[in-house]
């Protein structure tokens, strides 16, 4: 263990978990998760940079931790803690503020597409240094991979840039930690409009996404209704055929199949067939899923889960506090 290094991601806990999430990051967690010192956390200051009524975001947390289990980490092996748990995220977010410059805040596209979806409470200074504690959360941790999905590279990007700045001017304080993107699956799209990524809220009808515990008939129905085109062949073409490339990525991600293969395999065949297959493939994995989320759904054994990962995670998130504020001279 002692020679392993850290890996570490966080996933928001705003209403329930998308395929989207499980493809995306938390399944290239969970794989990776024995070849590292393994952090998971459920990223519950983040969801405040919009609005959750409270009794949903509790809901919702306690919803994350059992999903968690439910994908696969191990309890046993990974920490599992929430973010406010461990009050150093926060303060370290503060500090990293200093360090960061308007410019590379604005120019993040998580906040030019999600300011522009604010509704009528318009946007908060919190949506605009949301990234920083993103960056605070990956530093205070020595970590060395951050597997997310696409729309979260920017912000592993500005953690390095940020890091590299405050080692120049302090000292060797923060390790530099590399993204991790899985080459399939790191951009679900919308399964109604495979222009946009498949979003935990999708204007409202929710047929574009599978949540993770849709009822298994109902997640089916999204694939069969999903968009697709005109030119009937099964072909991975990103550019001319969106609605089809996603749903192959979503097979290919679950069943480890290639794209060579499942377009041999569909050669000759409609579409009706090919997303009969992949809603079969996706109504196995959320059965899984959710068979193994009855079980785990036990508030005793949650709380005990997160007691015991925010106890980890605080003693190594102070000690980089501690290290920070000598640095600065604030001890
Ligand atoms: P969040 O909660 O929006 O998403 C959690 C993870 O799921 C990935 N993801 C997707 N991947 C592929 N296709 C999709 N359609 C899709 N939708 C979401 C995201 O890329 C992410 O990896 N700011 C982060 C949470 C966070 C974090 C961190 C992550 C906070 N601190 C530190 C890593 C390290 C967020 O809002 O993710």
């Amino acid at each position: 263990m002692k020679n392993k290094k850290v890996m570490l991601t966080g996933v928001r806990p705003s209403g329930n978990l998308t395929l989207g999430n499980y493809l995306g990051a938390i399944k290239n967690f969970v794989e990776k998760q024995n070849d590292f010192k393994s952090y998971i956390f459920i990223a519950d200051l983040h969801a405040l940079t919009s609005y959750v009524e409270p009794k949903k975001l509790k809901e919702s947390i306690r919803n994350s931790i059992a999903m968690y289990l439910s994908c696969g980490v191990d309890f046993e092996k990974t920490t599992i803690f929430k973010q406010s748990d461990v009050l150093e995220h926060g303060f370290l977010g503060f500090i990293m503020t200093f360090q960061t410059k308007m410019g590379e805040l604005q120019r993040m596209t998580q906040f030019k597409y999600k300011s522009q979806n604010v509704g009528k409470f318009g946007v908060d200074t919190g949506l605009f240094v949301y990234p920083t504690l993103m960056v605070s959360d990956i530093l205070l941790y020595d970590t060395a991979i951050v597997p997310v999905g696409k729309d979260q590279q920017q912000h592993v990007e500005l953690t390095r840039d940020l890091a590299e700045r405050f080692n120049k001017k302090y000292g060797d304080v923060f390790n530099m930690p590399d993204v991790f993107i899985a080459p399939i699956g790191n951009k679900i799209l919308n399964l109604q409009n495979p222009e946009e990524k498949m979003n935990k809220s999708d204007n409202g009808d929710n047929k574009g996404t599978i949540f993770l515990l849709d009822d298994i008939e109902v997640a089916k129905k999204k694939i069969m209704s999903a968009k697709t085109d005109s030119l009937n062949q099964v072909k991975f073409d990103e550019e001319n055929q969106p609605g089809i490339s996603n749903l192959m990525s979503i097979l290919s991600k679950i069943t480890g199949e290639s794209f060579e293969s499942i377009e041999n395999r569909f050669k000759n065949k409609g579409y009706g067939d090919f997303k009969k297959e992949v809603a079969e493939a996706v109504g196995d994995l959320l059965k899984d899923i959710q068979e193994k989320y009855k079980k785990y759904n036990n508030e005793n054994f949650l709380k005990n889960i997160l007691q015991k990962g925010a106890q980890k995670a605080r003693r190594v998130a102070n000690k980089k506090i501690k290290e920070v504020s000598k640095v600065l001279g604030l001890n």
